[in-house]
């Protein structure tokens, strides 16, 4: 059975891939090729597919029992078996279950950062205004938050700024001191684990520069830090009061986990109501992942595509374009969403796979990325599907006294970003010779907001998530686990053991002889 819908969808692509889908586009197939959930408007129609495909595409979730997995999921059983854990980040957005311990501990975590956000916005934690917050984690415990917080906080007056640490880098923690106040600063160690190098070496050095202010010490950095883990003991050993700490849980992926307390700085930031709201989108995304059918289904759909474009059509990456400044950190989140999940070469048993997975992921934002790679979408030799990403209003609260022009720059960036989806599918001629020949038949797909709201985003979010399920299911492989980043950590603690002075030009040369 297998072997036929595969045969089936491999001569489908042997064909379609060398058909002007240009030429297929009707007002019938734009309807059938779009899916509406509450806050996206998903279209699909500007792919080399025809309904033969749809229908293979589905039958192979069907044949991969898509739906009892999906059901698996939701029903908590240990579906990431390398590590025998649950996989419960939609918990964390679902309402409180008096039935479920673990729901009444995530609304419990969800209260306690509620009243920490009080404190902060009647200006009760110290006795001053906080300004800043230094937020310190890496992977997991930054993209997500850091993209939330960007999106949700762009061109608007902020009281309270966050800046994030991640690189080992020590510009990092540089450039964070350099720009925040330490007497009304607080700051936020993440890490699921407790043990991440980068995120406690940069945790302890932030510490090292509060206490050399004057009249600061170590009981007022305490006074103002606060842990976000899955270890607790680790967070108590290191120095946290309990009370300052904000647990979540080792069913929570750290790519996954931007909805537990993880995204603590997003409700300082913004306020607990946008981080509910947000909470509330992610939900909704769940729900609909859950129980529509999958012809239907935003984040199936979006799954089987790229699928197809990986699978079928044989193309190594994929690109993420969001037209949409407050969007920039979009393609970094879904990086790692999507590589840390999906690149894998083992089955869910152990086995070595002898298929391709997940594809190089990449992008950046509109309109900057047509000055940038559009060139090689354009008229390179290789072809790059696209997700584009926009939002047909701009946002709430930029500054009003621009108002007007902000709606005139706005609709110059979606008149950019339909000539680019468009141009990229038809192809064209800008002059008589080669070099004004463009190939187009671009594969896309258009993930539309109304606007970007903390609803509309927990939605996309989510829609992205649950689309990693899908692949992992067809590929047979655990998305929630990532045992490729261990080597290399492994070997940086040797090199680091066995030099215990600067590492610098020469250390480095006499390494590259071995
Ligand atoms: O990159 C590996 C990784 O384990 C990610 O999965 C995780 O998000 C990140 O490191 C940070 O881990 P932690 O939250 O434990 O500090």
């Amino acid at each position: 059975m297998t072997n036929t819908i595969y045969k089936q969808l491999q001569d489908a692509a042997t064909e379609l891939k060398n058909t002007q889908f240009a030429t297929m586009m009707t007002e019938s197939r734009a309807n059938e090729y779009s899916i509406q959930t509450e806050s996206i408007y998903f279209n699909y129609a500007r792919n080399p597919i025809d309904n033969n495909v749809v229908n293979n595409l589905l039958e192979l979730a069907k044949h991969h029992q898509l739906q009892e997995k999906i059901d698996a999921m939701f029903a908590g059983d240990i579906i990431n078996k390398s590590e025998q854990r649950a996989v419960k980040h939609w918990l964390l957005r679902s309402p409180l279950n008096t039935d479920d311990h673990d729901s009444i501990a995530v609304h419990q975590v969800l209260d306690k950062m509620e009243l920490l956000a009080d404190k902060v916005a009647n200006n009760s934690l110290l006795d001053k205004p906080v300004t800043d917050i230094v937020c310190v984690g890496i992977g997991g415990s930054e993209l997500g938050t850091r993209l939330v917080y960007e999106a949700l906080t762009m061109g608007k007056k902020q009281p309270i700024k966050a800046h994030f640490v991640a690189n080992i880098d020590g510009m990092a923690v540089a450039d964070a001191i350099a720009n925040c106040n330490p007497y009304t600063t607080l700051f936020l160690i993440v890490s699921k684990t407790f043990t991440t190098f980068e995120t406690t070496k940069n945790f302890s050095t932030l510490r090292q520069w509060f206490c050399s202010q004057e009249g600061l010490d170590e009981a007022q950095f305490w006074r103002q830090s606060c842990a976000i883990t899955a270890n607790t003991q680790g967070a108590l050993d290191a120095g946290v009061p309990e009370s300052q700490i904000f647990n979540f849980w080792d069913w929570v992926g750290g790519r996954y986990s931007l909805w537990s307390s993880v995204g603590l700085p997003i409700a300082l930031t913004c306020g607990m109501d946008s981080f509910k709201e947000l909470l509330a989108g992610a939900c909704d995304m769940d729900k609909h992942f859950r129980t529509t059918e999958f012809s239907q289904n935003l984040p199936v759909m979006l799954g089987l595509l790229h699928i197809w474009y990986s699978d079928f059509l044989k193309l190594p990456t994929r690109c993420v374009v969001p037209y949409a400044q407050n969007l920039k950190s979009l393609p970094d989140h879904l990086q790692q969403l999507e590589m840390e999940s999906l690149g894998k070469s083992v089955t869910e048993d152990g086995e070595f796979l002898n298929t391709t997975t997940c594809p190089v992921v990449w992008g950046s934002v509109g309109s900057n990325a047509q000055h940038a790679f559009f060139q090689l979408l354009h008229q390179g030799t290789q072809t790059v599907p696209i997700d584009f990403i926009a939002a047909s209003k701009p946002c709430d609260g930029l500054p009003t006294e621009i108002a007007e022009a902000i709606q005139e720059h706005h609709t110059a960036l979606l008149a950019n970003f339909m000539a680019q989806s468009r141009s990229l599918m038809t192809g064209g001629k800008t002059r008589d010779d080669n070099h004004g020949f463009f190939k187009g038949n671009t594969p896309s797909n258009l993930l539309l907001l109304d606007k970007v709201s903390p609803y509309s985003l927990g939605q996309l979010i989510a829609a992205y998530e649950h689309k990693v399920l899908v692949q992992s299911v067809i590929w047979g492989i655990n998305a929630f686990d990532q045992f490729g980043v261990e080597l290399g950590k492994q070997m940086c603690n040797e090199i680091l053991a066995n030099n215990d002075s600067d590492i610098g030009f020469e250390v480095i040369k006499e390494s590259y002889k071995h």
